[in-house]
């Protein structure tokens, strides 16, 4: 598939769009990528469903097509700092949908999650951003006639592609609940250019899996992923981890479909641990987790050993953690929470937020 825009039909002088797209939680972990965005191995993530971000898409044609044009506001507050970030992506994404140059944009952005909570915005935000720039790509491309309509799996599937140029993560956002990125031997139509939805049988353990977010530290990361990404060229255990990730993924395949809670939780953690492992041992190293990072993994396992409970853990690219549990066990758990680790987390805060189905447009 090239993703090439056809050609515009349609002349529009102005729109506009919004889309509320969620964040997603690897269960194995994307951390080394290529030129271009793919990655060094396969990953794959539940969708979140209510840690999202809502973008507004404002578009005017103007006269000028040489130049990138473009304000953003986040939280109604104009933010100059995001610039760079949108401009990478438009340039990475601009020989896609070559009518970027072509409008104005005013970008409007919130987000669920509190901005300083530690919690990546680039996985919801690009993501939502992308579906803004395709339901565009849609408006211009489409006519009545049903030869013409953009299908709901192309629209999807280009959408998770040019995710994947803003933020390599964001292309698992786009739907739900189970995401693959990355192309594996055993899952068919997997891909390294964008997101599939998880295409075999996965056991009723996983529907509704519930994900609290401990918010441990809130504060600005100090490694950013694309540093901590490129760390992994050169890195002395990269060609292992990424060979580790592939034999991850054929392991969960069986799992996701007895429903093998423990062996979930082996994999699981092991790729959290992982992750962190390969920032530990990089040039230069890093650490991203803080004492009570540890103190929230050491009472998950003194729980879990104590009650027999299918709690697990999971970390991003930051000191948060993410606390994965069944449904069933939701009440036990949150009082667990409650009781046991909330004292670890600034100002108490957590966040509690559950497996989703993905973005949604607001008319
Ligand atoms: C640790 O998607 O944020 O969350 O492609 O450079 O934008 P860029 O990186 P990003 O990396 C996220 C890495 C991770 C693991 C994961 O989500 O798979």
């Amino acid at each position: 598939m090239d993703f090439n825009f056809k050609s515009a039909i349609n002349h529009i002088n102005e729109g506009v769009v919004t889309w509320s797209s969620p964040s997603n939680i690897a269960l194995i972990k994307y951390w080394g990528k290529k030129e271009s965005q793919i990655p060094e191995n396969p990953s794959i993530s539940f969708t979140l469903n209510d840690c999202k971000t809502t973008t507004t898409l404002k578009y005017s044609k103007k006269e000028d097509v040489n130049h990138f044009s473009f304000e953003i506001y986040l939280d109604g507050e104009q933010k100059d700092d995001f610039k760079p970030k949108i401009e990478t992506f438009f340039k990475r994404i601009e020989h896609y949908v070559p009518f970027l140059k072509e409008y104005h944009f005013t970008i409007e952005t919130s987000n669920t999650f509190p901005h300083s909570s530690g919690i990546a915005s680039s996985a919801s935000g690009m993501s939502a951003l992308a579906l803004c720039v395709m339901s565009i790509e849609k408006a211009l491309s489409e006519t009545s006639s049903s030869e013409d309509e953009m299908s709901q799996s192309y629209f999807n599937k280009k959408a998770s592609f040019l995710a994947r140029l803003g933020s390599g993560s964001a292309c698992r956002s786009i739907e739900g609940d189970l995401i693959v990125w990355g192309e594996h031997k055993e899952i068919k139509g997997s891909s390294d250019a964008y997101g599939i939805v998880y295409p075999y049988e996965v056991h009723d353990h996983f529907k509704n899996y519930q994900d609290t977010i401990l918010l441990v530290d809130k504060g600005e990361k100090q490694v950013s992923s694309t540093v901590g990404h490129n760390l992994m060229h050169n890195h002395p255990f990269a060609k292992r981890r990424f060979e580790q990730a592939h034999e991850h993924m054929s392991k969960l395949i069986a799992i996701l479909k007895t429903g093998d809670l423990d062996a979930f939780i082996e994999i699981v953690e092991s790729e959290a641990l992982t992750l962190h492992a390969m920032m530990m041992t990089s040039l230069p190293y890093f650490i991203l987790m803080k004492p009570n990072t540890l103190e929230i993994i050491n009472a998950i396992w003194a729980y879990r050993n104590r009650t027999k409970s299918k709690i697990c853990f999971t970390l991003d690219a930051g000191a948060n953690v993410h606390v994965l549990y069944p449904e069933n066990e939701k009440d036990a758990v949150m009082e667990f929470i409650n009781n046991e680790l909330v004292v670890y987390c600034q100002n108490r805060h957590y966040i509690s937020d559950q497996i989703g189905f993905g973005a949604n447009q607001i008319q």
